[in-house]
């Protein structure tokens, strides 16, 4: 561009004025952010005071194994990783997942599909397995595995508010017992008039024959005789402390937290703004449910969040399959449609999202948690883009959970660019690792390595193309 000098004098000078109100209407946010994180108590450690174990310890290494092997699976297809892939945001990133019954076992991901004339069957989405030995209270999007003290959790295997003799060390020891007993998950028709604890034990014989030395090494025992070292207990110990490895929690707006005001951009800074503020402070109030470091309380919800596929029956006969949540654990009529609040660490890669995966875009899931109401009146069926999900009950359970009573206040005139805003936000809580296949191979087995009976599962995003 050619100006005459004087005009030259103008832009520049224009340009330093620009420059200089930006940097002061930048300090002003930073300095509210900073009161808010004061306020919420935030340290961008959501870690502190957790025990993690190492990926590289022995018992995580077996854990690995176990984690990848199809031997846990009844009709030996399917393994834990089917449905949480490191590279797959730790899920795998289908609106509602694949168990058995799959046309190619090996294929994971937006690819993978079920046989024809089967049903899609698993009725929610598969949560992350990243950052699990993060949740203090409850596994599962209805709470089914709770801590009720220090000493007891609480599983499907028992009633309400009774402790598991058998539920382990951690919650996600006590949850690692329940994929391989689940029909449409690992089991298919495995010993099908069996009990659970049978098919556990079952299963853990067949490792007997050729995992003695994995199991050895990994609980550094000599002596023990073979069926006191090849157990079920032992199995969900390896294959929690695999997942309870998986801490991917430093991102930008820890660094932001720990001073940084450069590790974000003005957007994000905008976003973080809105989720922490109150309604009355003219904020979203995102942040009096997805609270603390670890973005969420671990309470219970409903959020009116649209209900894709299956869902969950009330008991054998229900033809409904109306997804009730909580309800199904507790029986309180409080309860009804009510699920945990999700964590936000990582969310940019844990998609599709709600719990029956029914938004297929951050943006989608941000409008409707600003106004439940409006979104499901709104709700774009094309998105579920997964084929073979029944998508004709959405709408009628949907607006069952809507007149149930939601537990959302709408923010008043929200716009789009307050969903743009708290997306920017929600993207710097992303562990670049999350994204970097070279970063998560600890946790992704090698090719060549070691594979005690041949069943090991590698993952491939589509023929011939590996994850
Ligand atoms: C066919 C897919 C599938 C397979 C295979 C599978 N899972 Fe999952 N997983 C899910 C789904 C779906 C849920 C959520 C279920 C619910 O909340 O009702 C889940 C939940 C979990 C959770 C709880 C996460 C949270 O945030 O509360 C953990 C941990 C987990 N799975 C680990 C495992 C392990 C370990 C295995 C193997 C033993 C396994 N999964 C096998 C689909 C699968
Ligand atoms: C009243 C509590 C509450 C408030 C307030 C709230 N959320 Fe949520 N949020 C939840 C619950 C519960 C779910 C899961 C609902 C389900 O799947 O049925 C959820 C789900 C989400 C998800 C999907 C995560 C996933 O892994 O599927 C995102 C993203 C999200 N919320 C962002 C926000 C934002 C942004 C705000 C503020 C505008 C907000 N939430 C306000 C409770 C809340």
């Amino acid at each position: 561009m050619r100006l005459p000098p004087f005009s030259r004098l103008i832009v520049l000078t224009c340009l330093l004025l620009h420059s200089g109100t930006s940097s002061a209407q930048q300090s002003s946010i930073d300095n509210d952010i900073r009161l808010l994180i004061k306020t919420f108590g935030l340290t961008g450690n959501p870690a502190a005071g957790v025990t993690i174990p190492s990926i590289n310890a022995p018992k995580s290494q077996l854990g690995m194994k176990l984690f990848y092997s199809r031997s846990l699976g009844g009709d030996e297809t399917t393994a834990c990783v089917t449905c949480h892939h490191p590279v797959l945001g730790g899920g795998d990133q289908l609106s509602l997942p694949i168990g058995v019954d799959s046309v190619r076992p090996e294929i994971l991901g937006p690819n993978r599909r079920i046989k024809a004339n089967h049903k899609v069957k698993v009725p929610r989405n598969a949560p992350t397995t990243f950052n699990i030995a993060l949740w203090k209270k409850h596994m599962f999007h209805d709470g089914r595995i709770k801590k009720l003290d220090a000493y007891s959790i609480q599983t499907p295997d028992v009633g309400e508010g009774k402790a598991d003799a058998l539920g382990g060390e951690n919650l996600v020891q006590a949850q690692a017992r329940f994929p391989t007993t689940s029909n449409e998950e690992m089991r298919g028709t495995f010993m099908s008039a069996a009990m659970s604890q049978t098919v556990r034990r079952s299963l853990a014989n067949r490792l007997k024959k050729n995992w003695e030395n994995d199991f050895r090494e990994a609980f550094n025992d000599r002596s023990s005789p073979i069926d006191d070292l090849i157990t079920e207990q032992n199995i969900s110990e390896a294959i929690a402390d695999y997942e309870r490895s998986q801490l991917f929690v430093k991102n930008p707006w820890s660094e932001y937290v720990a001073g940084n005001n450069q590790a974000i951009s003005d957007q994000a800074k905008r976003g973080a703004a809105l989720f922490f503020k109150t309604q009355d402070q003219g904020g979203a109030g995102c942040a009096s449910c997805h609270s603390g470091d670890f973005f969420t309380n671990e309470e219970f919800y409903n959020t009116a969040m649209p209900q894709i596929g299956e869902g969950k029956p009330k008991h054998d006969a229900d033809k409904d399959k109306d997804d009730m949540g909580c309800f199904l654990v507790t029986a309180k009529e409080d309860d009804r449609y009510r699920f945990r609040t999700p964590s936000l660490l990582n969310v940019e890669v844990t998609g599709p999202w709600g719990h029956a995966g029914a938004y297929t875009s951050l943006e989608a899931v941000t409008r409707h948690m600003l106004n439940p109401k409006q979104a499901v009146r709104n709700y774009d069926l094309s998105q579920v883009t997964q084929p073979d999900i029944d998508i004709d009950k959405a709408r009628i359970n949907t607006a069952k959970a809507l007149k149930s009573g939601i537990d959302i206040t709408p923010m008043p005139n929200s716009t789009e660019q307050d969903v743009e805003d708290l997306v920017a936000f929600m993207k710097t809580l992303t562990d670049p690792c999350v994204k970097s296949r070279e970063c998560l191979s600890p946790w992704i087995p090698d090719q060549n390595s070691n594979d005690p009976d041949g069943n090991m599962l590698h993952g491939l995003r589509q023929a011939g193309q590996r994850l």
